[in-house]
């Protein structure tokens, strides 16, 4: 696992739009999957800003979509692909043929998961993952008491995630499931970004980067996977006690 700390939020998304260039370099269709959340905006707003002015063209890369509010989908302000259209797929005029995203109002919510699947597969897997934390440990929708192999389903979501989640939403939401690529089909990207900042995710981020691996903390669960690279902020760092 590597691990780069920068001193605030908007240096860690310019020190992550650097390494997602270098990893992608020479790539000639690459697949991302870009995490939704107030964590990676500002990593988002870079990437936006390098490709108007020509450091980087996202118009040669591929997304798919990390999870969706079920009963939701883009065109719900508040869900998860709203705010993705909003932070990076409108302002880099991403065409919607390079995006692969659950629709959380589908009514076969399991043909949108083996349709995800298939995207992910039939492009050759996925270069990198854009990950955040929640604060009870989740990655993607996938709450505590995870399976570590799981692949694309539909989830209950925990208490907290229903509770936090309101943050993206103008007024109160039902956020009781969510739709989500598992764990299992995360971990076989060639590349994790975990992205943490803030100081009311440094609890968490010392549980998962130094606590016990445990389903109870799904971010711990991708610490063996050779591709870990974890970037925070000082907030998010500043309970770990390697220094
Ligand atoms: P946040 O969400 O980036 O909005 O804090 C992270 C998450 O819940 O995975």
């Amino acid at each position: 696992m590597k691990l780069t700390i920068g001193a605030t939020p908007e240096i860690v998304g310019v020190q992550v739009a650097d390494r997602l260039g270098q990893c992608l370099e020479g790539v000639k269709a690459p697949l991302v999957c870009p995490a939704s959340g107030t964590t990676p905006a500002p990593l988002y707003h870079e990437l936006v800003r390098r490709h108007r002015s020509g450091g980087i063209d996202l118009s040669t890369w591929y997304f798919v979509g990390l999870d969706e509010w079920v009963g939701l989908n883009g065109s719900d302000e508040g869900s998860c692909r709203w705010w993705l259209d909003k932070d990076l797929f409108l302002p880099s005029g991403i065409g919607q043929d390079r995006i692969c995203f659950f629709d959380g109002r589908a009514s076969d919510l399991a043909g949108e998961c083996a349709a995800t699947e298939r995207f992910i597969a039939g492009r050759g897997g996925m270069n990198v993952v854009i990950l955040g934390i929640g604060t009870n440990g989740h990655i993607a929708m996938n709450e505590p008491g995870t399976d570590v192999a799981a692949r694309s389903r539909v989830v209950e979501l925990h208490p907290t995630t229903q509770s936090v989640g309101q943050k993206y939403f103008t007024s109160q939401t039902e956020l009781e499931k969510g739709i989500t690529l598992g764990l299992g089909t995360i971990r076989e990207a060639r590349h994790i970004f975990l992205l943490a900042t803030g100081e009311h995710k440094a609890s968490i981020i010392q549980q998962a980067l130094e606590g016990p691996v445990s389903a109870d903390v799904p971010a711990s669960l991708l610490r063996d996977h050779p591709g870990l690279e974890v970037w925070l902020d000082e907030a998010a760092a500043g309970r770990l006690s390697r220094g």
